[in-house]
């Protein structure tokens, strides 16, 4: 176990190498300059989520104050089996939580992706309601005193707006998104709810998601926010889509938070983050094996600048902006939707040293 007192004796260290070899003074730190304005999350993986690595742990508590985890509270990892449940990782995140005074955001309780395998084997209404019903009451009401928020429903939307067909859909109808609300409220009742998605900035995609967030409305269960994830492209950050979503949402009576934010540098020949869409493998799709060349590194810093200055315009709707993933090396883009390739879409880079993109964030509180 990591006491605090380790912790920050392992940050002096990190300071004090850095001076020495003078390849990082102190770094500020984005949840301090950010604090008067909106929370700043990153997704954590099970090795930082078990603090496996002690200075990887003082960094992401001097650089965030909440955090999501990119994994383990998906059903099919902390609902195995029919009967069984395997809460020993989200556990450790909740007292990684505590510990080191960092919100979290329970992801997630109903999404079609990453379910349990059993599922594929059910054919009846009543099984997977009954499925439905035990897993948001038994995870939500395990986490009902120590965990900040739930993304309840993840990507129910297809591009166009309409529902996308999953299992909840085809077996319950389209009342099962209000019905998660009421259920995850019932177990929790003091957490905030929320739908997330990715695209959902997008005009086609954004009207399905207002048409929705109003349907759960209408039923009487509560909505606390919207997460729009925010996997983007650089280069072809939908700012004017972002905007105006903020408003639109905002106007429903709901927080707004960009939930897993990440600028992609890699060729790609679609948008969004559709875990089953993959491209083939193909050396001309990792030409950066070598390091980024500077006019991607300039063009990644001036998106993420422009973003956050959006952001603070909107700070009053806006309340929480999470990266999804502490350092490049730990994206999920170095593996999808080509595996094995060197991406580069966070503020940090493999050592977590600040890139220049993170220098425009910061600079945009002096
Ligand atoms: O843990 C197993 C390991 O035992 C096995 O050897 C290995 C072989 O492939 O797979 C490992 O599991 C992988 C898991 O990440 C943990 O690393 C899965 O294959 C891989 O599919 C999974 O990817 C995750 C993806 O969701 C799957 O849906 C990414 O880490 C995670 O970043 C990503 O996150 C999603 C959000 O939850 C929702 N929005 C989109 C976002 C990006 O896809």
């Amino acid at each position: 176990m990591i006491s605090k007192r380790n912790i920050r004796a392992v940050s002096t260290a990190i300071l004090i190498m850095g001076a020495i070899s003078g390849f990082s003074q102190s770094i500020p730190s984005l949840k301090d300059a950010f604090k008067n304005d909106f929370g700043i999350g990153t997704a954590l993986n099970n090795s930082q989520i078990e603090e496996r690595d002690p200075a990887m742990t003082a960094f992401i508590v001097s650089q965030f104050n909440m955090a999501t985890p990119e994994n383990v509270m998906k059903s099919a990892l902390i609902h195995p089996k029919w009967d069984t449940y395997d809460f020993v990782v989200p556990d450790k995140l909740v007292e990684f939580g505590k510990k080191h005074n960092i919100k979290i955001n329970g992801h997630t309780l109903i999404w079609h992706s990453q379910l349990p395998s059993f599922i594929r084997g059910i054919r009846s209404k009543d099984s997977i309601q009954t499925f439905f019903n035990d897993h948001i009451k038994t995870v939500a009401s395990r986490y009902k005193d120590n965990i900040f928020s739930w993304d309840v429903v993840n990507e129910a939307l297809n591009e166009d707006g309409t529902l996308r067909k999953t299992v909840f859909l085809d077996y319950l109808g389209e009342g099962y998104i209000a019905e998660a609300f009421r259920l995850t409220q019932q177990a929790a009742p003091n957490v905030e709810l929320y739908y997330n998605d990715y695209n959902n900035e997008q005009p086609a995609k954004r009207a399905g998601c207002i048409e929705l967030i109003k349907k759960v409305q209408a039923s009487g269960a509560r909505i606390d926010g919207v997460g729009i994830q925010g996997h983007w492209h650089v280069g072809k950050v939908p700012f004017k889509d972002i905007e105006e979503s903020i408003m639109q949402y905002a106007a429903l009576g709901l927080k707004v938070m960009f939930t897993e934010l990440d600028i992609e540098v890699l060729p790609r020949n679609f948008q969004g983050a559709d875990v089953n869409q993959r491209m083939g493998s193909d050396p001309t799709l990792n030409p950066y094996t070598a390091g980024l060349p500077d006019e991607v590194q300039q063009q990644l810093a001036a998106d993420y600048e422009a973003l956050f200055k959006l952001f603070l315009k909107h700070k009053d709707k806006v309340t929480r902006v999470t990266f999804w993933g502490v350092n490049d090396g730990n994206s999920w883009l170095n593996g999808w939707p080509v595996r094995g390739r060197t991406n580069y879409p966070l503020l940090f880079d493999r050592n977590n040293q600040p890139k220049p993109a993170f220098y425009k964030v910061i600079g945009l509180k002096k």
